[in-house]
């Protein structure tokens, strides 16, 4: 059965931060490890774009709601373009479609007798999108969630019958006990829904930025609360209560991963919308902990973040994705630091891993010229069995969402071979003529590597697959090498650049690195620039000017010769241009300067050490155009 996995549907307040890529990363080697198994799993992320919160945000930044939430989306969208996650679906909350399968969604509730209209007394947390009682409040007006100050708020609403479900969604959690994993976020649940559910508010009134009720209701002063909107972005992708292709087939089999903030919604609402929409539920919510720095979760609200995209571009993306897999037990709080990270990365990715593979290549090519070959491994027998066990052992970290032991336990398939160079020292097997036996390690080190790297794709994607080029070895192995437990017997390597370089902590221009890059142009732009190589007839320094030289330049037939001052003169003789062949700007606004006429402009680049070159264009005939 097709498996379908989503990220949480991120608010778009501000753009994503480093949490929120760990959620996304999880869900993408969710789904990279189920298609290396030869499953097909569909994985959906997006943006939740209604509700008070955006709406002033938007407002903050004297923007409209939708040019706003429009901005955010497509920054997450493209982060996740830029860091290779392999979604599937991308939805969005203001979608037309999705509107469509809030309204259908609701009317199927209300059909059903789980609607109703009443009145809501009681406090609700913006920054949170959560409404409390009285009781759940601390010191009776913050939110125990976020610390924040909540407002009372006394209106009318409609409310969902969740009291209903009490028993319901108790029953279903006795029946699939595994349903929350880690285990322990599954008793929090349970303790609960035995406290008691009341009835859910699920329309707000006093602003507008909501998906409005059915038409059916005839009631323009509501909208829906933006927990229904957002949950039901599992499934409006897939078809429901609107026009896209139906897909609902693929809910039957759902994967949530959540972080703890947004399980009770996961756990308590989310079932119980389903089961009165006589929808399957989900078969797994994983619940992981908070990134924190010193302590304190990283959040939008607070504005304590760490950005993703600056982390992967310092450090590099797969070596971000490993720390934050490998570095904290799924499930629990961690602490991001830089030090961590480079400590991390630089043990087990640069000394373990990088330097495996270069003393593998480094050895073959020494001894071997590249191809190894050996049938033999007696003397290998007990790192082989090591390997074996280890690897058999590694499916079930997965399946108990355990990825960081996943890791741990599979790294040390890695120990075992470099411990085996060390144990056997190939080069002095090599002076006593052992060359079999040198060869057998070889190979024997080749398997470990393609095996590692078959099983780390999902967490390494990009160095898997560089090393399974270096050993010719591709996901068609996978059946030999991982399920049948065989070795490969001949290798003809490749050789590829070093893995993970060794890294340095950088701190300090890690959040504020600003690019130096202008603003984007589309070609149009680029087009209205007439560039033309041109040839240096004539060069003289212009009088009383230490910096200016006058040129004369022939750019062919068509423009003839164009007279041009230029701010050279400190980098370039006369005699030296004389001939030179050179691109310049012919269709800028003539200019006088110290009252010569410039009829354009030369093209040069100066280096960081200040020295000007002229773009030259050796061999390319005068006239030629630039494009
Ligand atoms: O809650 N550490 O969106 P959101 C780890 N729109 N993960 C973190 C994190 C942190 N410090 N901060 C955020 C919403 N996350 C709703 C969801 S779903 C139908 C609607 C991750 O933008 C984590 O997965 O506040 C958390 O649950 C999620 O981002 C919350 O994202
Ligand atoms: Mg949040």
């Amino acid at each position: 059965m097709i498996k379908y996995v989503t990220t949480p549907i991120y608010y778009v307040n501000d753009i994503p931060h480093i949490g929120h890529a760990y959620t996304t990363i999880l869900c993408d080697m969710f789904k990279r490890y189920q298609v290396l198994k030869g499953k097909e799993c569909l994985l959906l992320t997006g943006t939740d774009e209604h509700g008070q919160k955006i709406e002033s945000s938007a407002k903050a930044r004297n923007k409209t709601p939708k040019e706003y939430v429009d901005e955010t989306s497509f920054k997450f969208q493209n982060l996740w373009n830029k860091f290779d996650i392999a979604y599937d679906y991308f939805v969005r909350t203001t979608n037309e479609a999705h509107d469509m399968g809030v309204k259908r969604a609701f009317e199927e509730m209300y059909k059903n007798g789980d609607i109703y209209k009443g009145h809501y007394e009681g406090n609700y947390c913006i920054s949170c999108e959560t409404f409390f009682t009285k009781r759940q409040l601390v010191d009776g007006i913050f939110c125990p969630d976020c610390g924040k100050e909540t407002n009372s708020i006394k209106e009318e609403s409609y409310f969902f019958r969740l009291s209903r479900y009490e028993k319901k969604l108790l029953d279903w959690y006795k029946a699939n006990p595994d349903v929350i994993m880690p285990l322990n976020k599954k008793s929090e649940i349970i303790n609960f829904i035995e406290g008691g559910l009341s009835d859910l508010s699920i329309t707000r009134s006093g602003f507008k930025w909501g998906i409005s009720l059915p038409p059916f209701i005839d009631d323009s002063k509501h909208i829906m609360y933006v927990w229904l909107d957002a949950l039901l972005s599992y499934i409006t992708p897939l078809g429901y209560g609107n026009d896209i292709p139906n897909k609902i087939y693929l809910f039957n089999n759902a994967t949530h991963f959540v972080g703890k903030d947004i399980l009770r919604f996961h756990a308590i609402y989310w079932p119980a919308f389903l089961m009165s929409l006589n929808l399957p539920l989900p078969k797994q919510i994983y619940v992981h902990g908070w990134w924190t720095i010193d302590g304190v979760k990283m959040s939008k609200s607070i504005g304590n973040v760490v950005n993703p995209d600056d982390i992967a571009n310092t450090y590099g993306l797969e070596v971000m994705r490993y720390f934050l897999i490998r570095e904290v037990p799924f499930g629990q709080d961690g602490d991001f630091s830089h030090k961590a990270l480079v400590d991390r990365a630089n043990a087990d990715l640069s000394d373990t891993l990088g330097n495996l593979v270069n003393r593998l290549l480094g050895m073959s090519e020494k001894y071997f010229d590249l191809n190894i070959e050996s049938e033999n491994f007696d003397y290998l027998k007990d790192e082989i069995n090591e390997v074996s066990t280890i690897i058999k052992s590694l499916e079930s970290y997965m399946t108990n969402m355990t990825p960081h032991k996943y890791l741990e336990e599979l790294w040390k398939i890695f120990d075992i071979a470099n411990a085996s160079i060390a144990k056997y020292e190939p080069w002095a097997m090599m002076k006593a003529g052992k060359k079999d036996e040198v060869q057998s390690l070889l190979v024997f080190i080749s398997n470990i590597l393609s095996k590692g790297a078959l099983l780390f794709y999902p967490i390494l994607p990009h160095a898997a697959r560089e090393i399974m080029k270096c050993l010719k070895v591709d996901f068609s192995y996978f059946g030999k090498l991982i399920e049948d437990d065989g070795l490969l017997n001949k290798f003809s390597l490749t050789k590829i650049p070093p893995l993970f370089p060794k890294l340095e902590i950088k701190t300090s221009n890690v959040i504020e690195k600003k690019s130096d890059i202008k603003e984007e142009i589309d070609i149009s732009q680029f087009n209205k620039i007439d560039i033309r190589v041109g040839r240096v007839v004539e060069a003289d320094i212009l009088k009383d000017s230490s910096k200016l030289l006058v040129l004369r330049i022939d750019f062919g037939e068509n423009v003839g010769i164009r007279q041009i001052v230029s701010g050279i003169a400190k980098h370039y003789s006369p005699d030296e241009l004389k001939d030179m062949l050179v691109c310049a700007i012919i269709n800028l606004k003539p200019v006088k300067l110290m009252g010569i006429l410039s009829e354009g402009m030369i093209l040069s680049a100066e280096d960081s050490s200040g020295i000007l070159r002229l773009i030259s264009a050796n061999d390319i005939e005068a006239g030629s155009v630039v494009r």
